[in-house]
């Protein structure tokens, strides 16, 4: 364990990523297939798997439709549920201890880091340095995923941090929802990523992407655009005039996400 590694619950539930997983195999299809030099042999690290490890599977699984040689990592900080994971180990899917100190054997690389669900306990201080632990595992190009769901999964917010030749941009960040809580922008306060989960309060940057949307949304609801999924689309095109950066993509805005990539990065 390093200091910045911490004991926590280990709670997760079947196709709780799902969407995550259909998001990256989307919008990233390039990550998760390039092949060559290092990138040949290079895995996706799922840190923080939990008391099973159902997602890390079903995330292999879901990867390997485009990329069939993927390597999958699993790593967890509790020895007993890496014991108990590795059963489900194969030639291609290896599940370890460890922490944010990533434990790659010599040789190894990493495309893409998911740590979802995992930071919860810890400070928002520390996140920076999570970020850059975490990433400097990463080839140059690729990928950190580090936010929030609730327990099905039906909500989720997450960082999107690229590994660049000066360090790790906050390139983005993705909200997504399968409508089955019903709609508004606040849905999404209480599952934003560790850094920025108690900051939606006036006077924050976050705050005010928030008013923004809302405003959208209310906006298109006197419009007549009520159900759920279609003021989710029409309030993330109405918001998309106000603000610079929303990802206006049909695929994403019918399947319940919004992906902003503000110039410049996501503020701090
Ligand atoms: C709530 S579970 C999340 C499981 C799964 N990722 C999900 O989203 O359903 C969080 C897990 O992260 C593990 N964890 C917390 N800090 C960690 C760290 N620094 N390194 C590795 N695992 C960690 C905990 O032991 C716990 O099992």
């Amino acid at each position: 364990m390093t200091s910045l590694d911490r004991k926590t619950r280990g709670r997760t539930s079947h196709q709780r990523l799902q969407a995550l997983d259909a998001y990256l195999a989307h919008s990233e299809r390039g990550l998760l297939t390039r092949g060559d030099g290092a990138w040949a042999r290079a895995a996706f690290v799922d840190l923080g798997f939990g008391e099973h490890p159902w997602t890390t599977l079903e995330s292999a699984r879901a990867f390997r439709e485009l990329n069939p040689g993927l390597p999958v990592v699993g790593v967890e900080l509790e020895p007993p549920r890496v014991e108990s994971a590795r059963e489900h180990a194969d030639a291609l899917t290896d599940f370890r201890q460890g922490g944010f100190e990533l434990p790659l054997r010599p040789g190894e690389s990493v495309r893409l880091i998911r740590a979802m669900n995992l930071l919860r306990g810890y400070r928002p201080e520390e996140v920076p340095a999570i970020h850059q632990t975490l990433g400097g595992a990463l080839l140059e190009g690729g990928l950190l995923v580090e936010g929030s769901t609730d327990t099905p999964g039906a909500v989720l917010v997450a960082h999107l941090l690229r590994r660049v030749p000066e360090g790790i941009s906050r390139e983005a960040l993705l909200f997504h929802t399968d409508f089955s809580r019903g709609f508004a922008p606040v849905l999404f306060r209480d599952w934003m990523p560790r850094d920025f989960r108690r900051r939606v309060k006036p006077g924050e940057p976050i705050h005010a992407f928030f008013a923004d949307w809302t405003a959208a949304w209310q906006e298109v609801r006197e419009a007549g655009h009520v159900e759920p999924p279609e003021a989710f689309r029409h309030s993330v095109l109405r918001l998309a005039v106000r603000i610079e950066g929303l990802v206006t993509d049909a695929w994403l805005l019918e399947h319940g996400y919004l992906l902003w990539k503000p110039p410049g990065g996501v503020f701090r």
